[in-house]
């Protein structure tokens, strides 16, 4: 097969780029943490208040600076409201909504999930700086979205 330079140039450079961007999301999902969350336990949605431990939402500690946040997501609330860990902690948000899809973001950091109902979303964060970070519904889920959000206080 007869190829011309330049083609042979280009396919040379094309697959470098490819496996430099392979190479890249690697790296990032295995050295650095970034991957998608992917957790895969359902639940009944319609049951959400009954089942465990959506029953009782809140803050537990389970460790040394290792939290776990039990909470639940409706329209337009989130559950437990007013969160506190200590700077320094490791949380793990255990998630699940009890109505619509709804979006958990905590804003100036890289943790965002989608919550669909019938799913439980863990996701979990290290808070170094004190202070106060707005965790957001990102998912539009009616009339009262852009009002769905709570804060977690560092301190
Ligand atoms: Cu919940 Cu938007």
């Amino acid at each position: 097969m007869k190829m011309h330079r330049t083609e042979k140039v280009w396919l040379t450079a094309s697959f470098g780029m490819i496996m430099m961007f392979m190479l890249l999301t690697g790296y990032q999902v295995f050295a650095k943490d970034m991957g998608m969350p992917s957790n895969k336990e359902t639940i009944d949605w319609k049951k959400v208040s009954e089942t465990a431990p959506f029953d009782k939402p809140g803050v537990y500690q389970i460790g040394d600076k290792e939290y776990e946040v039990v909470m639940t997501l409706e329209i337009f609330a989130f559950d437990p409201f007013d969160i506190e860990v200590p700077a320094g902690s490791t949380v793990h948000f255990t998630l699940t909504s009890k109505d619509v899809v709804h979006g958990f973001e905590i804003a100036e950091t890289n943790t965002n999930a989608m919550v669909p109902p019938g799913y439980i979303q863990k996701v979990k964060q290290k808070f170094d700086k004190p202070g106060q970070y707005l965790i957001l519904c990102n998912e539009y889920c009616g009339a009262g979205h852009q009002g769905m959000y709570t804060t977690i206080k560092v301190v």
